[in-house]
Parts: structure tokens; C-alpha cells; sequence
């Protein structure tokens, strides 16, 4: 792994989780969501796993900010549920949602931990999804007056705010390809998400801000785009990919505007008069996190708009079946400084692999994913060396937990959790991180 020493003074190393997936959404007065509903979906999700009881962090939560204190993290990066703070989305407030919450951040600041809180990692109040969910433009409203609630009692204590986790799962993911909630194809409805999940991310930080909330950033995830070959249809598709992919959201942010490939498009498609929200979705912020996992091979494919496919890499890949490419981490690292943040505070906010973990005698051999994080902290450290202002590393995640639509197949854990006995071991990864944080 690395030595601490070999990061500038200061950098804030952390893990990442998210609410749904750890909680136990089942518990403390919680409403409904848009992923129990995609979940209870024949089809959707492996054995149809929700997030009822995940990894009853709800109920464990001292032992797991006891594991984040020992392996010797800065920080922690965790989300809230909007549907455990406004069961409906809107109107009652469930008080037992925002006292745990304040316990959690207490347990975080008596530990020593700097809590880095995510407003929105994907657990939609269904009441809200009934109204269109991010197709309805009242959604950046909705938004913003959670935001103001929940950080109106957190937001004294709170370290750093990111508003609403990978803008383009949210929108692209879950209303192009339907991969998750709320499980939609439909080309237009995913040009309006798009748009609007930057308009509540704008409105939220404006109305943040205003309630004298500070350290308020984005969070987007990239995925590097490799044409599968020299052929200028497949490098036009890999450029397709990565506009709507990695530059639509920044350029949004950073820009005030969307890429030309993506407008031409899209924009059709759009709400009427978005051009005019571009104001309000380029509302400054503190800083930037960049999510990256992997690369992605592109080629043309012919049919309708984006006329692309994902072909099978030549890399080891990791259980997901995604490739390891920490090359990747430093391009965007890279281009997110030089072409759109421009010297902003950059914080890698994920980064980590899902493997086939099993527990022997007690312990748990994670080699592939201590090789992994080496790899991927090397390009973070190079990305510094050549000047970019990279602040901070939270490595996805600290547990094993509810991979979404890979249900509790998928193991992204430091620590392993038995999902039969909810027992924690902390695996090899742990182990390695802890040493490097104390040298
Ligand atoms: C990211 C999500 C996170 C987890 C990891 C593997 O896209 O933010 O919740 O699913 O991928």
C-alpha cells in the first residue's frame, strides 16, 4: 500500500457509504421508496433483495463508527434517506429519522471522524416518485426543502456537503438504460431527469448557502471511455459515451451549459426554457467529487441515438466484471482541473472493487482489492505531484452491502458482513489501509 507520508499534509482519507444500502430501511419510521418498489418488481433486482434489513446499520451503527476510528479514517462519507427524514417526501418530518441521524454525527465528532454527509444516494420517496419523480421539474423544490431540514439540525456539526450522489445514475442509468429505479426507458423522460437533477442540485446549494451552510459540493461519477478501435465510428461512439456520460453533468456545473453532441441530441427532448435554469445549476460550489470504478469499451452500433454498445475488455476485472484501469482515475483527475473545475478542491469520493470474498478461520484474504486500491491511490498521488488539487480519498466502501440491483451478491466491503448473522470481519484491505494510515 502506501505511507500516509507520502500524501501532503492534511489529506483526508476516508470510506464511503450510502443509506439504503446499510441501513435497514425497514426500521425507525422510514417511508417507502422508489427501490423497495423497483426491488418488489420480478425481475429488477438479483433474488429480488431490498434494503429492509441490509446491514441493520440502523442498530449498529457505534461498532461501525468504531471500525472507521480504528483503521485510523479522517473521515466519512455517509448519506441520509430522504424518505427516513420526510417519509412522504414532503410535509411531516419523522423525528425519529433526524435524531438518528444526529446520534450518527455525535458518534462521528466524539470518534474524532469528520463527517462528510450525501443528501441524496438514491432512495426516491415513493409519493414523490408517484408525481414523476426527477421527470417532474418541481423536483429541484422538493429537494432543496429537505436539504434545508435535514442540515437545519445537522448543519452545525457537518464537515463537507455533497448534494446528490452520480447525477448520471440517477438520471441515465435509472430512465435510459433502466438498470435502477425507477427502472424507466424512455429517451425523454431521462433528457428532463438529466436536466433536473442539475436544477435541484443548483437550487439546493443556493438555498444551502443562503441558510449559511459552507463546504458544499457536487459528486459525479466518470467512466473512461475507450473506443474499440481506430475506426472513426467507434472513436465518434467512445466520444458520444463520454459526453453524455462524464462532460454533460460537469460542463453543466462548471460551464453553464451542455456539450453541442449532447443538445443536438437531446434537446428536443428537454423541458421548455432549460436554458434559462443553466444559471442556477452552475451556482458556485466549494468542491468536486469524482466517483471512478472503471473503463468501458465503446463501438458503433448501428440504430437510434446513442447507436453505441459496451464491449468486453482485455483487462482483469474485478466481480462486477469490471476492468482495472487506475489510468483511468488520473485522467479524470486531470481533466476535470484543467478543463472544468479549474483549481476547485477535488475529492475522490469513490473509489473500490467487489470480490467474491469468503471468510476463512476468522479472516478474510482481499489481495485483489489491496492491489487494487495501491494502484488507485498511485494515481491519485501522481495526479498530485503534477499539481492537482486533490484533497481527500474515500474508498467504496466500508462494508458489503446492498449493491442495488446485484442485491447482496456484490462485495465492496474493507469489512466483510455475514448477511445471515450481520457479523463484521474486517478483511485484508482493512487491515493493509490501517497500517498505511498509521506509517
Ligand atoms: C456507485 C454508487 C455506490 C455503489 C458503487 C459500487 O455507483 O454510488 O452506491 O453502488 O457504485
Amino acid at each position: 500500500m502506501f505511507k500516509r507520508s507520502d500524501f501532503p499534509d492534511g489529506f483526508q482519507f476516508g470510506a464511503s457509504t450510502a443509506a439504503y444500502q446499510i441501513e435497514g430501511h425497514s426500521f425507525g419510521g422510514a417511508g417507502p421508496t422508489h427501490w423497495d418498489d423497483f426491488a418488489a418488481t420480478p425481475g429488477n433486482v438479483v433474488r429480488a433483495e431490498n434494503g429492509a434489513i441490509a446491514c441493520d446499520h440502523y442498530h449498529r451503527w457505534e461498532a461501525d463508527l468504531d471500525l472507521i476510528r480504528d483503521a485510523g479514517f479522517d473521515a466519512y462519507r455517509f448519506s441520509a434517506s430522504w424518505a427516513r427524514v420526510l417519509p412522504e417526501g414532503r410535509g411531516t418530518v419523522n423525528e425519529e429519522g433526524l435524531d438518528f441521524y444526529e446520534r450518527l454525527v455525535d458518534g462521528m465528532l466524539e470518534r474524532g471522524i469528520k463527517p462528510m454527509i450525501t443528501l441524496y444516494h438514491w432512495e426516491l420517496p415513493s409519493a414523490l416518485a408517484d408525481l414523476g419523480g426527477w421527470r417532474n421539474r418541481d423536483i429541484a423544490g422538493w429537494f432543496a426543502d429537505y436539504a434545508e431540514i435535514l442540515m437545519g439540525r445537522l448543519g452545525d456539526r457537518i464537515w463537507k456537503t455533497a448534494t446528490i450522489n452520480e447525477l448520471w445514475c440517477v438520471s441515465f442509468l435509472s430512465h435510459f438504460l433502466g438498470q435502477h429505479a425507477p427502472g424507466v426507458r424512455d429517451i425523454r423522460a431521462t433528457a428532463r431527469a438529466m436536466h433536473h437533477v442539475l436544477l435541484a442540485h443548483g437550487t439546493a446549494t443556493q438555498a444551502l448557502r443562503a441558510a449559511g451552510v459552507g463546504e458544499i459540493g457536487a459528486v459525479c461519477n466518470f467512466t473512461y471511455a475507450e473506443p474499440a478501435s481506430d475506426r472513426p465510428e467507434d472513436v465518434d461512439a467512445a466520444a458520444t459515451f463520454d459526453d453524455y456520460y462524464n462532460n454533460f453533468f460537469i460542463s453543466g456545473l462548471f460551464r453553464k451549459e451542455y456539450p453541442a453532441r449532447i443538445v443536438e441530441a437531446l434537446g428536443r427532448y428537454f423541458p421548455d426554457g432549460w436554458q434559462d435554469d443553466m444559471e442556477l445549476i452552475g451556482a458556485p460550489v466549494d468542491w468536486l467529487g469524482v466517483n471512478y470504478y472503471t473503463r468501458e469499451i465503446i463501438a458503433a452500433e448501428p440504430g437510434p441515438w446513442p447507436a453505441l454498445k459496451s464491449v468486453e475488455g482485455p483487462l482483469p476485472k474485478t466481480q462486477m466484471g469490471w476492468e482495472i484501469y487506475p489510468e483511468g482515475l488520473l485522467h479524470f483527475l486531470r481533466r476535470c482541473d484543467a478543463e472544468f473545475s479549474h483549481g476547485l478542491p477535488l475529492n475522490v469520493t469513490e473509489n473500490g472493487m467487489a470480490n467474491a470474498d469468503v471468510v476463512v478461520a476468522g479472516a478474510v484474504d482481499d489481495r485483489a482489492r489491496v492491489d487494487y486500491l495501491a494502484r488507485h491511490f498511485d494515481a491519485a498521488r501522481q495526479a498530485i505531484a503534477e499539481g492537482v488539487p486533490l484533497e481527500g480519498y474515500f474508498v467504496w466502501s466500508l462494508l458489503d452491502n446492498y449493491e442495488w440491483s446485484f442485491g447482496y451478491e456484490k462485495r465492496f466491503g474493507l469489512v466483510h458482513v455475514d448477511f445471515e448473522t450481520l457479523e463484521r470481519t474486517p478483511k485484508a484491505s482493512y487491515h493493509a489501509l490501517k497500517a498505511a494510515l498509521a506509517s
